[in-house]
């Protein structure tokens, strides 16, 4: 495995204009903020060795060297799911290779859906927690050092940089929430009833990323920053048929409000 993290690392390394510190993931359908990036060099996902290959046509994916404002970034367009049958290795696959490449600071981003009786559809929530609920953990199995075997999660989400988004998005008249975000594996929406369960749980939104994304990132020591798009209610009350196109449709309503945030925190972190 290790190896193998490495070989690829020292591909990209190889066709990398820079060695930034700071990468976005865009979660599919979220590519707004890569029509910001300068791009430098852009590698679909299937040329780079070792990278899990996607099976999903339209889902191709691929990593982006280059400057947002003035800040060298990797943004990853489209993200590898669990519920495409991915491992959770390869799902986080790109994270220990980002980690190898020097990144110290990850962005992500994603669709989710609003257990919190206060959201609106097209809500910024800012992630300040998540909760596990995927059927494994991405560290099971041998530990890849240095990471510790048993890492802390006091602080999944930094704090110093949900600061930075709340002080950005105030200056900027946006309107942010804050709460917690509850993976599941997918590829279903939720039931009425897991809907309430997971509220009851404390989650304020339910997706089908990050969380492994974020864990493997914190194991790294890469500092972690998420922000959710609330593209449905899984409110009592309020819920109604939930479909991807609905749910892309909210999510390109939000995404030049995150985008602004995102780019702002970038260039000043
Ligand atoms: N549940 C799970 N994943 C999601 C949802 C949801 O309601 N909305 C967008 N992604």
């Amino acid at each position: 495995m290790y190896s193998k993290i490495q070989e690829t690392a020292s591909w990209l390394k190889e066709r990398m204009p820079a060695r930034p510190e700071t990468a976005i993931i865009l979660g599919t359908g979220l590519g707004r903020l890569s029509e910001e990036i300068k791009k430098e060099v852009v590698i679909p996902y299937k040329e780079i060795p070792n990278f899990p290959v996607s099976t999903v046509e339209g889902h191709e994916g691929k990593f982006i060297f280059g400057k947002l404002g003035s800040k060298d970034i990797i943004a990853m367009e489209g993200r590898f799911h669990y519920y495409e049958g991915y491992s959770m290795k390869e799902v986080t696959f790109p994270i220990r290779v980002m980690n190898e490449l020097g990144i110290k600071t990850l962005f992500v981003s994603n669709a989710a859906g609003g257990t919190n009786p206060s959201f609106r559809i097209g809500d910024l929530m800012i992630i300040t927690d998540h909760i596990n609920f995927m059927p494994e953990n991405p560290l099971h199995g041998p530990n890849i050092p240095p990471g510790p075997r048993f890492p802390d999660m006091s602080e999944a989400y930094n704090t110093d940089l949900i600061e930075l988004a709340d002080q950005i998005a105030a200056e900027q008249g946006i309107k942010v929430k804050h709460g917690v975000y509850l993976g599941t594996q997918g590829p279903t929406y939720e039931t009425p009833s897991e809907y309430r369960m997971f509220a009851r749980f404390g989650a304020d939104a339910v997706g089908m990323s990050t969380v492994p994304e974020v864990i493997v990132a914190r194991h790294c020591g890469i500092r972690c920053f998420g922000i959710s798009i609330i593209t449905d209610l899984g409110v009592n009350g309020k819920i109604v048929k939930v479909t991807h196109e609905n749910v892309q449709k909210a999510a390109n309503e939000a995404q030049p409000r995150m985008a602004a945030i995102m780019k702002e925190m970038i260039n000043r972190s």
